[in-house]
């Protein structure tokens, strides 16, 4: 990336916080574990899809001193500070830093030449970075414009969907996203009053939530959390994006090559668990007498189910509470039908209307 300044401090007023102090990464040992056998030999390539403040990939280059890193981040803050990390770790010369989302997986890779790697780590969600940085709306506890962009070069944004969106595909973002029991009511309460009331502030709509849900339906902490989650989902398309982003991935994984996934919560745990498990089983029907070589398991497990933090990092580092972390290892070549059938993603109409809905707001995403 260009015109990364060589600094790793973050100016809050007159405060300034150091990058490391800022995010404490999760499960760090157990994703070293994971990633790091891998990258054992020269000229060995591991990509981080979420860079964020390079906590993780730090750890992996110290722990790998023959790899190289590509780190992919969509947020250039989070870029710039984690590329004045390496460079004050002495490790620039084995760190690229990618401007991207990562659902370019296999475009960033293409653009540096590279067709095989031998680790891909992701870290999903936000960085404590982005969730301090109040301006930036991901919050429902401060008061500020209804953002949430981890991309602020991106169009849509929350403000922006809560304007323009049907009541039916709102209700389906809270539902599907944020789980919210009372989607409908909240989606069509904001139907109703967004040309009287437009909403720009995160307090009018935690101002708004609370008038719909009921009193004696409220969950623990604030009613409106549900759906602030929603949004960020929303807005970042972020279960599109790693859904899309798992199948690149193995297309471009070396035999022994790893995919080591921490996910959040429990929607992008299943895409995970939902994406690996393919690789995990024998493709074949149950009766077959004799199992085809290319019906065989092509991925082996390096977690049993997922990993969680314990009660000790919990404490220290309230983050990892949620944290689901999952590892597979690309034990031989692809077989020919998941390389054709990942290589040509189905098309709009065969996705069906919901996707469709999906696609022209990805457009707006990406503009
Ligand atoms: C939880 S943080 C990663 C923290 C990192 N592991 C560390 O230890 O510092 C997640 C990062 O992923 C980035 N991110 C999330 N979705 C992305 C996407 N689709 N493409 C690229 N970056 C993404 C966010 O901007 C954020 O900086």
């Amino acid at each position: 990336m260009d015109g990364v300044a060589m600094e790793s401090t973050l100016t809050e007023g007159n405060a300034v916080r150091r990058a490391d102090t800022i995010h404490k990464p999760v499960l760090l040992s157990e994703c070293v574990d994971l990633v790091v056998p891998a990258l054992g030999h020269k000229g060995a390539v591991v990509v981080d899809c979420t860079l964020g403040l390079a906590g993780h990939a730090i750890a992996f280059l110290k722990a790998a001193p023959e790899a190289t890193l590509i780190g992919i981040d969509r947020d250039p803050e989070a870029l710039r500070l984690a590329t004045g990390r390496m460079e004050s770790e002495g490790l620039s010369d084995r760190f690229v830093p990618v401007h991207a989302v990562f659902d370019d997986f296999g475009e960033v890779l293409g653009a540096r030449s590279v067709d095989k790697v031998d680790a891909v780590f992701m870290d999903l969600g936000l960085s404590s970075l982005q969730i301090d940085e109040t301006e930036r709306g991901f919050s429902y506890s401060h008061d500020a414009l209804l953002d949430m962009r981890m991309d602020p070069e991106q169009d849509l944004d929350a403000k922006r969907v809560l304007a323009t969106y049907s009541a039916q595909e709102l209700e389906h973002v809270f539902r599907t996203y944020g789980e919210e029991r009372f989607s409908r009511q909240i989606a069509s309460r904001i139907v109703r009053t967004r040309d009287d009331h437009p909403l720009t502030m995160s307090s009018q709509l935690t101002a708004l939530v609370d008038e719909v849900v009921p009193r004696s339906h409220r969950p623990a902490g604030n009613p409106a959390k549900k759906v602030f989650q929603a949004l960020r989902i929303e807005v970042n398309g972020e279960l599109d994006k790693l859904a899309s982003t798992l199948p690149q991935i193995a297309l471009h994984l070396s035999v022994g090559g790893r995919i080591v996934v921490e996910s959040y919560h429990s929607l992008e745990d299943r895409t995970v668990k939902s994406f690996m498990s393919k690789g995990l089983k024998v493709d074949a029907p149950p009766d077959l007498p004799v199992v085809p070589a290319d019906a065989m398991p092509f991925f082996r497990a390096l977690t049993r189910g997922a990993v969680k933090a314990d009660d000790a990092e919990i404490e220290s580092n309230p983050r990892s509470a949620s944290v689901r972390l999952r590892g597979v290892e690309l034990i031989r070549p692809l077989p020919r039908r998941w390389v054709d059938k990942w290589s040509d993603p189905p098309d709009v109409d065969s996705r069906g209307k919901e996707q469709h809905m999906n696609d022209s707001h990805r457009k707006a995403r990406r503009r």
